[in-house]
């Protein structure tokens, strides 16, 4: 079936929605005065919040004890994790951004940014990184990946870190992680901030605003053990000047070199490791570029992994 609302421009065609808020979430709290047309809408367009939807509007410790019901076994390491998040976090705490972020004013925006974005094909709401388990267990995986559930403390330095689950499991394991991000505006009217920055300072985390830049070197307070970046499009950028499908531009092999190289002599201490997962956007000559130098990671899903040897 095929369908346009609530978008003029585009027709899709539409997903079965597995869920419904009104049967999913029978006692949701009032404050979600959203419009759920709309919502389900996005729903129908954007397969990851089809798939996270309902969860974001749950209180912390729900969304939790209900991803792990639906594991059955998981992990003990991973149980322990979940379980620090809830003693850490209240749930009128996280309420309180949910308030912020999913209202009627927060919703109608989203739905607005996403006319252009489904236009695009090209983005996804912030809003679904309120569903804590779907992006922090991710992160928990990719750490015990690294090693770093049994490693001594480390400086890590996250690229593109967003709402910072990757520092927030990182700092749980007892190092010292950055969040990096560029500048957000906030895109619900009467917010003055954006979500990243509600979600890290509910987290814990250490930020610094800094938008990495083609040829231009990182300014950063200390050296890194590790460098991560997780879902990374820093390289990639749409300039909407052109028209309204906006017009990407991609790093060239030599804007990569110049950026690791840099990372390597004025950023990494002597010994490192680089891990960068990346879009899939990313051109084919830069691919070629970062596979060939890769040490492991999995180039067929975009992640390249450099240390101190790698010749840039
Ligand atoms: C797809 S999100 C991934 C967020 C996070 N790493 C995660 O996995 O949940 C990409 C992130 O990169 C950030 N970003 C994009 N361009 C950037 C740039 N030039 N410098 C720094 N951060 C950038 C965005 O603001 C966003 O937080």
């Amino acid at each position: 079936m095929t369908s346009q609302y609530p978008y003029a421009k585009v027709t899709f065609a539409f997903p079965q929605l597995n869920w419904n808020p009104m049967k999913d979430l029978p006692d949701f709290d009032p404050f979600l005065d959203v419009n759920w047309m709309d919502l389900l809408g996005l729903a129908r367009v954007d397969s990851t919040l089809n798939k996270v939807g309902p969860g974001m509007f749950l209180p912390l410790s729900r969304q939790i004890a209900q991803y792990e019901a639906e594991l059955k076994r998981p992990a003990p390491a991973l149980s322990k994790f979940l379980q620090f998040a809830t003693a850490k976090i209240s749930d009128e705490a996280y309420a309180n951004i949910q308030r912020r972020h999913l209202n009627r004013q927060a919703i109608d925006a989203l739905v607005e940014m996403l006319k252009t974005a489904a236009t695009l094909g090209i983005n996804s709401p912030w809003e679904k990184y309120l569903n804590f388990p779907a992006f922090a267990v991710s992160k928990f995986q990719h750490a015990i990946r690294l090693g770093l559930h049994e490693s001594s403390a480390l400086d890590i330095l996250d690229i593109g870190a967003g709402p910072g689950h990757f520092a927030f499991v990182c700092d749980y394991f007892g190092h010292r992680c950055l969040a990096l991000d560029k500048e957000l505006d906030p895109y619900v009217p009467g917010l003055d901030r954006h979500l990243y920055h509600d979600l890290c300072e509910i987290f814990g985390v250490e930020t610094m605003t800094q938008k990495v830049r083609r040829g231009v070197r990182l300014e950063l307070p200390h050296r890194f053990d590790r460098v991560t970046c997780w879902m990374g499009n820093f390289h990639c950028e749409y300039d909407f000047e052109s028209g309204p499908v906006g017009k990407l531009t991609d790093w060239s092999a030599d804007d990569w070199r110049f950026f690791l190289s840099d990372l390597k002599e004025n950023v990494m201490k002597e010994k490192f490791e680089l891990h960068f997962q990346i879009t899939p956007m990313t051109n084919a000559h830069s691919l070629a570029y970062l596979k060939s130098l890769s040490q492991a990671g999995n180039p067929d899903r975009y992640l390249f992994v450099f240390d101190e040897t790698t010749q840039f």
